[in-house]
């Protein structure tokens, strides 16, 4: 199973931005961790991190054929983005979220998330580990 993990805006700045909250990995770290994860569960990773709205758009449209699922940290995009929404919808692939953070228990803006019913499931609340536990769920979709 080929796989995308999508990083949105700030977070390019892991391990410097927040750490109390978003931890202490650098994201070429964390990548580099998905990418061993994902070769021990028989999956193939690209990862990708943009700050730009039409760029995680573009990517995710472009690795549409090659990828059989997606793995979604849309930063505050999560919040606004109904174009992310919709280009979700329009690739048709399956789409897990994940957050660093346990964002339901945050803000009240950050309570909502535009991915709540094009999403198969959402992982949170447990820093990198969020994100390992979303590619082990994307495996039971095989
Ligand atoms: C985040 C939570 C978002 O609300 C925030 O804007 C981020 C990171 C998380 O991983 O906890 O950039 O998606």
């Amino acid at each position: 199973m080929n796989v995308l993990v999508l990083h949105g805006p700030n977070l390019n700045l892991l391990g410097e931005r927040e750490p109390h909250l978003y931890g202490k990995s650098t994201l070429a770290e964390l990548d580099a961790r998905l990418v061993a994860r994902g070769a021990e569960l028989g999956l193939a990773v690209r990862c990708y991190q943009s700050n730009h709205e039409g760029s995680l758009i573009d990517f995710l449209q472009a690795e549409r054929k090659w990828a059989q699922g997606v793995l979604l940290n849309a930063g505050a995009l999560t919040h606004t983005s109904w174009a992310l929404h919709d280009a979700v919808t329009a690739v048709g692939l399956p789409c897990v979220e994940v957050h660093l953070t346990d964002v339901s228990r945050r803000e009240p803006w950050r309570q909502f998330s535009v991915l709540e019913d094009v999403r198969k499931a959402v992982f949170q609340g447990k820093g990198v580990e969020s994100y390992f536990e979303g590619l082990a769920f994307l495996t039971t979709l095989r």
